[in-house]
């Protein structure tokens, strides 16, 4: 995938006048500060937060590991909350919530510490202490917060787990994680279904032991079971809660949570985040890059199951005050203006999305938000992918009125916070370019050697507060999948322009992007053959026009019977019951063989020429190079 008309584009969008005066970022200060001495830079920007104790020491460097603000003591629930209590906050809006079919609920700072608090007590009730894990399968609802402040907020570590993920999918990270507790609901609403989340925990919940308690929260309303001893109604527990919960004191480098990520491998990994450096991040890349203000109505349309919906729905727009809106649902329902008449009606100024979106709202046509009152806008952000540039101009003028900044920001579930971006009153905009590197952040471009180049890996060459920590019970991958020559690396590939802006090229491993959503071709492959007609398979991503990447899995059958119609969808279901319906394959293709090298190695790269159109490349060291003819004809059948 790539981009080719890189240097042609000439296009230069500079802030305006008016949103420079009034930007919390004004002028390159920063980036001065933050290049003269990192650490102190740092340090400078950790007094956002309301620490209990400071730290002794900005930055223990031991690479590949990284203490920051060592041994200074802190909770994030208390910086996300009670230092906003009598201040003008506390009766401000925290989270203005909307379901699918038009249900609203609105929440103030108050009460959100108000349910925080209680839950936080209902937690300690059944058991949940300091360190121990909670799992979190929840709906967009605000409960999902309440859960992950409340764990926050007792020191216990939360994994929160997409609610469009499998069973199988929560079975396995609850067992890596040896989760102590779950945090469900009766069910979720999507596109006018029911999702049956509880009935997919029970399944999950059979094969994790570990597990001693369930809250399920009333959301649904849909008839489920309970099981007794185990399960409980999150509206008792909150009915019958203290109203106070005293917030634990935690060190800067107290686990907050575990996210699951996919890498290059079948088994997803565990990203461990502190609680200091990862709030810092999070905390100050919200003033910076989303130029938080008091009177902001901000909304973030990532899932808290993402780690976008961990820093920017839960930890970073609380920290900072904000208000923000929370939906449920489908943008398309009942119609394709659902998400345009939510920001005409809550007054949205900030929109923060991820360009598959903004495809699929492109190809249903500027007649959706032309018929909604935009105007509050004022700030679009982009994440997840790189944004082409025909969608970052149809953003720019059909959802932002041409008047808006467009904030593309790079970064990873690894790296915590944002990394690559726009500051939006200070840095000139090239359509398709995450620009530059912000303040503090070592972002270099190097050849397999290590040596900078202007085109090439994309690494970060020194600590940050909010990078990851480790993999959760996993040492050896964190070591050996992350550094090199000294460096994190990211997987991505990365151009620098004659202006020195950052151009983000996609993966460069076996990890691929669908729709947004993280994968690793081995993880599908593995999928696959699970199933019993399953010998062999292989998995690619090819660009697709909405969904930025696609799947093509070429499998090979144990029997002769299975090439019969309807296995095809029946190995698609497969998939999407073990990983999740998004990671379905759009298409299989049923082989002989795949291209092998004489070890036995899958030459993926064939597949993909194939997929793509292209001559394949050099064949010569396949075992059997007759099946790429064979394999050219099954595709081009198909
Ligand atoms: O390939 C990059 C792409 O998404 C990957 C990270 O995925 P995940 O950990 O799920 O986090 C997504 C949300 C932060 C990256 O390695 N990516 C993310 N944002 C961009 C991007 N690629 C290009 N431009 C972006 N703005």
């Amino acid at each position: 995938m790539g981009f080719s008309f890189f240097y042609t584009l000439a296009i230069v969008f500079f802030p305006s006048e008016d949103f420079r005066k009034e930007a919390n970022v004004k002028n390159s200060t920063l980036f001065e500060e933050a290049a003269q001495d990192r650490e102190a830079f740092w340090a400078k920007q950790a007094e956002c937060l309301d620490w209990f104790k400071p730290w002794d020491q900005v930055l223990d460097w031991k690479p590949p590991y990284a203490k920051w603000f060592v041994g200074g003591k802190l909770n994030a629930c208390y910086n996300c909350l009670d230092r906003h209590m009598g201040t003008s906050t506390q009766n401000k809006t925290a989270l203005i919530w909307e379901g699918e079919r038009g249900e609203e609920k609105s929440i103030t700072y108050e009460e959100l510490y108000a349910e925080v608090n209680q839950f936080s007590q209902a937690l300690k009730k059944l058991g949940i202490r300091k360190g121990d894990k909670v799992a979190i399968y929840l709906p967009m609802i605000p409960e999902a917060v309440v859960a992950m402040l409340s764990c926050a907020r007792i020191g216990a570590v939360h994994t929160v787990v997409f609610a469009g993920f499998s069973a199988e999918s929560l079975k396995d990270r609850m067992v890596d994680a040896e989760a102590k507790l779950l945090i469900t609901a009766d069910g979720g609403f999507r596109k006018g279904k029911l999702l049956p989340l509880k009935e997919m925990a029970d399944q999950a919940l059979k094969a994790v032991p570990t597990v001693q308690n369930v809250v399920v929260v009333r959301h649904t309303q849909q008839p489920i079971a309970l099981t007794s001893g185990r399960d409980h109604w999150y509206d008792h527990l909150i009915g019958e809660a203290p109203t106070e919960c005293p917030p634990e004191s935690m060190d800067a480098e107290d686990e907050l949570f575990i996210l699951y990520t996919s890498g290059t491998t079948g088994k997803p990994k565990g990203i461990v985040h502190t609680t200091g450096g990862y709030l810092v991040g999070a905390t100050m890349t919200t003033q910076w890059v989303f130029d938080a203000k008091p009177s902001d109505i901000y909304w973030c349309t990532a899932d808290v199951g993402w780690i976008t919906g961990h820093s920017y729905v839960a930890y970073g727009p609380l920290a900072n005050g904000m208000t923000q809106l929370l939906y449920e649902g489908a943008p398309d329902f009942p119609e394709r203006n659902r998400f345009w008449k939510l920001i005409e009606k809550y007054g949205v100024t900030i929109l923060y999305t991820a360009p598959t979106a903004i495809r699929t709202f492109m190809k249903w046509g500027e007649e959706w938000p032309q018929g909604c009152d935009l105007s509050s806008l004022r700030l679009l952000g982009s994440v997840g992918e790189p944004i082409n540039p025909e969608a970052w101009a149809w953003y720019h003028q059909h959802i932002g009125g041409g008047r808006c900044p467009i904030v593309d920001t790079w970064w990873q579930t690894e790296t915590g916070s944002i990394m690559i971006s726009p500051i939006p009153g200070v840095t000139p905009l090239k359509p398709g370019s995450a620009t530059f590197p912000l303040p503090g952040i070592d972002a270099k471009i190097v050849d397999e050697a290590g040596q900078p180049q202007t085109s090439g890996y994309l690494t970060i060459a020194s600590p940050w507060p909010s990078m990851l920590r480790g993999v959760h019970r996993d040492p050896a991958r964190y070591e050996k999948t992350y550094w090199k020559n000294g460096s994190y690396f990211t997987g991505d590939g990365a151009k620098l322009d004659e202006d020195g802006y950052f151009w983000l090229m996609g993966r460069v491993d076996d990890v691929i992007n669908v729709s947004g959503h993280r994968l690793g071709t081995m993880e599908i492959e593995s999928a696959l053959v699970d199933h019993r007609s399953v010998a062999e398979a292989a998995a690619i991503a090819i660009p697709h026009p909405i969904k930025g990447q696609t799947i093509v899995a070429f499998v090979t059958p144990k029997e002769k019977a299975s090439f019969q119609p309807g296995f095809e969808e029946e190995l698609k279901l497969h998939v999407a019951q073990i990983i999740g319906s998004f990671a379905k394959p759009e298409r299989i293709i049923f082989i002989n063989d795949l291209p092998k090298t004489r070890s036995g190695k899958i030459m993926r790269r064939l597949l993909r020429d194939i997929a793509e159109g292209r001559v394949a490349g050099d064949t010569t060291t396949l075992a059997d190079p007759s099946v790429m003819e064979q394999i050219k004809a099954k595709y081009q059948e198909d």
